[in-house]
C-alpha cells in the first residue's frame, strides 16, 4: 500500500519557525522603530523586484530574505505612536489567532465544511450585535472592511427597496428598474460614494444633504430633501466623520425615513464602537433603529486587517442580495451560511482573530479601550489648543483631532510644514487631511497600545515643530 507523507518537511518546519521568530522580533521592537518607513518606494520595490527563479529557493531562505528586504520599508502602524488615518494596531492576541487562521487553511465560505470556524464567527457576530445594542436576529456578514460592508449593505437596501416596488433586481437588473432616491451627508466618507457607484445607484445621483461645521447632517435640509423624494429612499447616515469624529443626529432622522418607507444605512466604520461604552453611547442614540450598519473590527477593536462587518436588521434582505450558492456545494445551513451574507464564496476565516480579541478583552475591556481613545484625543486637543497659533477645528466628541496652524493660505503652508516635520522626526505619526477649506493635521487615536505618554508625545512634537516653523 502506498505510504502517504504526512505533516511538514524539515524545510517547511524551518520556514514556519523562521517566520515565527521574525514576527516576534518585529512586534517586540516595533515601538523603537522610526514611526515611518526610512526606505523610499523606489528602493523598496527594487529590493523585491527579482527575476522569477527557474528552480525556486529554499523555503526558510525565502522567509529570511523577505524579512531582511522589508527592513526599514515597513510602516510602524502597530506602534503606540501611530496616529494616522484610523487603523487600530493589530492586537497581538488577534495576530496570534491570525497565525492559526493561516495554519488551519480553512475555507470559511461553507459552514458545514468548517464547523470550528462557524462556531467562532457566528458567536463573534452574536457578540457584536449585543455589544452594539442592535436588534436580536440582526444578520451579519464578515467582510474585508467598512468599504465592503457599506457596499454589501447598499446591495441589501437596493434589494429591499426595489422588491417593495415589485422589482426583482437580482433577476432583472437595474435597466428599466424604478428609481431609488438616495440621500447622503455632504461629508460622507468616500467609501459611501464608492458603494453607490459599485451598486449601480450612481454616486452622482445621490442628493447631498447640507452639514454643519462638524460635518453632521442639518435636520432642516434633510427634512426638505426627504420631502422631495418621489419614492421610498435609501438614506446613508454616519457614525464618526473621518476628520471630526462627528455623529449624525440619528434619533431625529431615522423615524422620518421610515415614515416614508425608506431604508437607513449607517456608516459606522469606527464610530459605531461608541455604542459599546456607557460614557459615549449617547453619541449613537437612536442608531439601533436603522436598517443596516457597516463597522470595522480593524479600527475599534485593533483586529489585524481584513476585518469588517455588515449588519442588516432583516437578514433575509442581506441573503437575497448576496447568496451565491452552487449546486456542487454541500447542504447549506439556513440560519448561518457565510457565503449567504458576503460578496465572496471562498475566504479566509477572518472572524477568528476578532473572536479571540473579544474573548481576551471582554465587554469591559472593549469599553475601556474605546473610552481611552476618546480621553487621549481630548488630552491631545487640550494640549495643542493651549499653544498660541494652533487651532483644534473640531469638537473632540470621539477619537479624532483636526489641527491647523495659523490663518488662511499662509496657515495652510505652515500646517503642511509642521506635519512634514513631525513625520520626518519619526517619533510619532499623525496624518493629513482637509476640513472646511483648511489643511489639517489629523490625529486619530485608535491603537490598542496607545497610552497617555504617546498622546503627550504627539502633542509635544506638533507644538515644538510649530514653534520651529513659525520662527524659522
Ligand atoms: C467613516 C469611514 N467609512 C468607511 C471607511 C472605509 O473603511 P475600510 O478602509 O476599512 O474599507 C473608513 C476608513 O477610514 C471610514 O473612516
Amino acid at each position: 500500500m502506498t505510504q502517504l507523507s504526512t505533516g511538514l518537511t524539515v524545510e517547511e518546519r524551518a520556514a514556519l519557525a523562521t517566520a515565527y521568530s521574525a514576527a516576534l522580533a518585529y512586534r517586540s521592537n516595533v515601538s523603537h522603530h522610526p514611526a515611518r518607513p526610512s526606505v523610499g518606494l523606489d528602493e523598496a520595490v527594487a529590493r523585491f523586484r527579482l527575476p522569477l527563479s527557474d528552480h525556486g529557493e529554499q523555503a526558510p531562505q525565502v522567509i529570511t530574505e523577505i524579512t531582511a528586504a522589508a527592513e526599514g520599508a515597513l510602516h510602524a502602524m502597530t506602534a503606540p505612536g501611530f496616529f494616522g488615518y484610523v487603523l487600530g494596531g493589530s492586537h497581538p492576541v488577534g495576530v496570534a489567532a491570525d497565525a492559526l487562521v493561516s495554519a488551519w487553511g480553512q475555507n470559511a465560505g461553507s459552514s458545514t465544511e468548517t464547523p470550528a470556524i462557524t462556531g467562532m464567527e457566528r458567536t463573534l457576530c452574536d457578540w457584536l450585535v449585543e455589544l452594539f445594542g442592535l436588534p436580536e436576529g440582526t444578520g451579519a456578514g464578515l467582510v474585508t472592511g467598512a468599504s465592503a460592508a457599506n457596499f454589501s449593505a447598499v446591495l441589501a437596501a437596493r434589494h429591499a427597496l426595489l422588491a417593495a416596488q415589485g422589482w426583482d433586481v437580482e433577476q432583472d437588473g437595474l435597466i428599466g428598474a424604478p428609481a431609488i432616491p438616495v440621500l447622503i451627508g455632504a461629508d460622507a466618507h468616500s467609501a459611501v460614494t464608492a458603494a453607490l457607484r459599485y451598486s449601480g445607484l450612481g454616486a452622482g445621483r445621490a442628493q447631498r444633504v447640507a452639514t454643519d461645521e462638524q460635518g453632521r447632517i442639518d435636520p432642516a435640509d434633510f427634512a426638505d430633501k426627504l420631502a422631495r423624494c418621489e419614492a421610498p429612499p435609501l438614506v446613508i447616515l454616519q457614525a464618526g466623520q473621518i476628520n471630526t469624529g462627528a455623529f449624525d443626529p440619528f434619533e431625529a432622522l431615522i423615524s422620518q425615513v421610515h415614515d416614508r418607507g425608506g431604508w437607513v444605512h449607517v456608516d459606522g466604520a469606527f464610530g459605531l464602537w461608541a455604542t459599546a461604552v456607557p460614557e459615549l453611547a449617547h453619541l449613537c442614540a437612536g442608531v439601533a433603529r436603522a436598517d443596516s450598519w457597516a463597522v470595522d473590527l480593524h479600527k475599534g477593536l485593533s483586529a489585524p486587517f481584513d476585518a469588517g462587518v455588515v449588519l442588516v436588521r432583516d437578514r433575509a434582505m442581506l441573503v437575497a442580495a448576496m447568496s451565491a450558492r452552487g449546486a456542487y456545494l454541500p447542504a447549506q445551513n439556513a440560519e448561518w451560511e457565510p457565503s449567504d451574507s458576503t460578496p465572496e464564496l471562498s475566504r479566509r476565516a477572518r472572524g477568528v482573530p476578532s473572536y479571540a480579541i473579544l474573548r481576551h478583552l471582554g465587554r469591559s475591556g472593549v469599553a475601556e479601550l474605546i473610552l481611552r481613545h476618546h480621553r487621549l484625543a481630548r488630552r491631545i486637543a487640550t494640549a495643542v489648543a493651549a499653544e498660541p497659533g494652533l487651532t483644534v477645528l473640531n469638537d473632540v466628541v470621539f477619537n479624532q483631532v483636526a489641527i491647523c496652524c495659523g490663518d488662511g493660505p499662509e496657515g495652510d503652508r505652515l500646517t503642511e510644514a509642521v506635519l512634514k516635520q513631525v513625520q520626518a522626526q519619526a517619533r510619532v505619526y499623525p496624518s493629513h487631511g482637509a476640513w472646511r477649506g483648511r489643511q489639517i493635521i489629523r490625529v486619530s487615536v485608535s491603537g490598542y497600545a496607545t497610552r497617555a505618554e504617546h498622546a503627550d508625545l504627539v502633542a509635544e512634537e506638533i507644538i515644538s515643530a510649530w514653534r520651529g516653523v513659525r520662527e524659522g
